[in-house]
């Protein structure tokens, strides 16, 4: 990337603009109201390839300039959507084979949106099309500061299993294993009278009369995940060379329920990360999944600043129960993720529509329009926004690590599994909410992070991990705390076990062997001898280098090691061989940050978030954050920039926010 072109604006505001959806006075009267807010940024053209390009061959951009224009004289810049996220229906009806089919051979046809095979070179071809299009058009105009390849890539649909997607996953699979004994060997087609003898034979895999393939299907996965980023890679490739130094970016969905594509690997292909969140209505406490999405958003980030791309200002509209944000909760929920980096605050979508399927979706200026507390609320959160504008382009630096990596997550959910329990993210969501309540800052990071700087390294449920992977967790337990959980190391990249105990690569460093899994019934849980309470997993384990911190106190594995931790010469390696119970995990936490000299950012208060930003030049703000319905009064000096308070006892109101600069 050269140099930038424009830079983008400071903690940047707004949101989705989506002005073809309203007549001509509404737009101007959009203009009057962002500046009103203190609207500094809008996307504009995510969903517009249907008015861009009418009919095939026939560009219409003359409204599109209108309304860059007058953003352009309000002061407002724009992310320009390069439209492509949802073919018009002249194309799918010209093209119906691009349309995407499912595993049970149903096709997903158009009337909603990304109808498209994203293995399509038909769909490839005219979406490249647009795309240089809107980069020569625009890619000067002083108001364009980003691009924004399509939408959510792989939003609804990551996998298609058509004809067209076996050819190019056949593709896919020949560049990989170059030969067919190779891929036989890796699927392990020994099983189950699955060998093949010609590509041609090799499918997707599709609704099979048992359990399809695992490496078949994790194979699926990564080619899926690989052949989107081609997707993104292939507009972005456009975009630099006819719109050289504005950057490039596309919106990721680091969320709970999305597992399809892997941001780990994808983030170093964008410019800038950008991500979309969203609460999960049900759950009671989803801030603390925001927390961990967020905190993940930077680690796949490296690190560096990066740009919550939507989230809500109030409910959805594509839950079953699409509960609204509590007053203040819109300002808890925008300042969380800047907290963790987050440079700007957008939302789906500035105007909420009047039509369509999301038309009971929350916008910055709701149907009730000014006059309502959703309007009052995003006015008030544009100026806390221009209150903290020093925090633009701050970092962090936490002691904690907790691994995360998309692959293990696809392999460690694959069916005919020891037990349906053992999830992914939960269990890396677990810790990093124990964490949180006590105080203490952490990255969530991809297996390639540059481990050398963390007091504390949590690994949860890494069903793989590569010899590489094995060996900096090994060099990272020589001066810090390495803490691996049940269900690490079992495979290797082809899901083939590695014998003679579990944890495979893991078991040197840990100074342990495992022997046999023994899962336990659903609801089953199982007491440790130091009182803890756990579920769903126990095992037989095998102290060789390891000293045992707690053992099994009944159930299947009773009095067996549960816990234990083996000494290196200045670090520690510890073993967790069940699913502890919140309470437990909260002490187990407790002492490895006690043990490996982490040093909370202040005296942990559950339901509370302190989390620091830290800048260049070592100016540095402590985000509070307040889920709880007591007041707080936390032991941080510095000035409240939101309240002007200042001292030693800031005190931060039930559901409000301090971000508390100096401490
Ligand atoms: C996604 C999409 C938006 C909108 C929102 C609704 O984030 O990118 O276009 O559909 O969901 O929450």
């Amino acid at each position: 990337m050269q140099k930038l072109a424009r830079p983008l604006p400071p903690l940047a505001y707004g949101g989705d603009y989506n002005p073809e959806q309203w007549p001509l006075s509404a737009q101007l009267e959009d203009i009057d109201l962002m500046k009103a807010a203190g609207v500094s940024l809008v996307t504009l053209g995510v969903f517009s390839w249907a008015h861009l390009q009418p009919v095939p061959g026939v560009f219409e951009f003359d409204w599109l300039d209108e309304v860059i224009d007058r953003l352009h004289a309000a002061g407002i810049s724009v992310d320009l959507a390069t439209a492509t996220a949802s073919p018009p229906p002249w194309l799918t009806h010209q093209h119906p084979e691009i349309l995407p089919i499912t595993a049970d051979g149903v096709t997903l046809w158009p009337g909603g949106r990304q109808a498209f095979c994203p293995s399509s070179p038909i769909y490839r071809e005219h979406a490249l099309a647009l795309c240089r299009a809107m980069g020569e058009r625009y890619g000067d105009h002083p108001a364009v500061v980003l691009w924004h390849v399509s939408n959510e890539i792989g939003c609804h649909n990551a996998l298609c299993y058509c004809d067209v997607s076996a050819a190019a996953f056949r593709a896919w699979l020949q560049s990989k294993y170059a030969d067919l004994d190779a891929l036989n060997d890796a699927w392990g087609t020994a099983f189950w009278s699955q060998r093949y003898t010609e590509w041609a034979q090799i499918l997707p895999p599709r609704t099979a009369a048992n359990f399809p393939n695992p490496t078949q299907q994790w194979d699926f996965r990564r080619f899926s995940s690989d052949t989107l980023l081609a997707h993104f890679i292939a507009e972005r490739d456009v975009l630099h060379e006819v719109s050289p130094g504005v950057p490039v970016t596309t919106n990721f969905m680091v969320m709970r329920h999305i597992k399809e594509m892997d941001y780990g690997r994808w983030a170093a292909e964008l410019d800038v990360v950008s991500n979309d969140h969203y609460l999960i209505a049900a759950d009671p406490e989803a801030h603390r999944e925001l927390a961990f999405s967020a905190d993940l958003t930077r680690g796949v980030a490296g690190g560096d600043p990066w740009l919550l791309m939507e989230h809500s200002t109030s409910a959805v509209n594509w839950q079953p129960r699409n509960v609204a944000k509590q007053p203040g909760e819109l300002l808890r929920t925008s300042l969380a993720h800047v907290a963790r980096g987050a440079d700007s605050v957008l939302f789906f979508q500035w105007r909420a529509s009047k039509a369509g399927a999301e038309k009971f979706h929350s916008g910055m200026l709701p149907h009730a329009g000014t006059d309502s507390r959703v309007w009052r609320e995003v006015v008030g959160l544009g100026e806390v926004l221009q209150s903290i504008q020093a925090v633009t382009g701050a970092r962090s630096a936490n002691d904690v690590a907790i691994l995360f990596d998309w692959d293990a997550w696809w392999g460690c959910e694959l069916d005919s599994h020891p037990s349906i329990d053992i999830t992914y993210r939960d269990q890396a969501e677990a810790f990093h909410a124990a964490f949180t309540d006590l105080g203490v800052g952490v990255d969530v990071v991809p297996p390639q992070a540059d481990l050398s700087n963390y007091r504390l390294v949590v690994v949860p449920t890494l069903y793989t991990l590569s010899p590489e992977t094995a060996a900096r967790l090994s060099a990272a337990a020589e001066q810090a705390t390495v803490l691996v959980t049940y269900f690490s190391g079992i495979v290797d990249a082809d899901d083939h076990i590695i014998t003679g105990g579990y944890p495979g690569l893991l078991r040197d460093l840990l100074g342990i062997r495992v022997e046999e899994f023994l899962p336990l019934r659903e609801g089953e849980s199982v007491q440790l001898d130091d009182a803890s309470a756990a579920d769903v997993w126990a095992e037989i384990v095998t102290v060789d280098s390891a000293d045992v911190v707690a053992r099994f106190a009944d159930g299947p594995a009773a009095g067996g090691p549960a816990l234990t931790r083996r000494t290196t010469e200045a670090g520690q390696a510890w073993y967790l061989a069940t699913r502890l119970a919140a309470d437990a995990l909260r002490a187990l936490c407790r002492r490895l940050i006690d043990e490996s000299g982490v040093v909370p950012i202040a005296e942990g208060i559950p339901g509370v978030e302190f989390v620091r930003r830290i800048a260049a030049d070592g100016r540095h703000w402590t985000f509070v954050i307040n889920h709880t319905d007591i007041e707080i009064c936390p032991n941080l000096v510095g000035v409240d920039l939101l309240t002007g308070q200042s001292g030693s006892r800031i005190g931060v109101k039930a559901g409000g926010v301090a971000v508390i600069e100096g401490a």
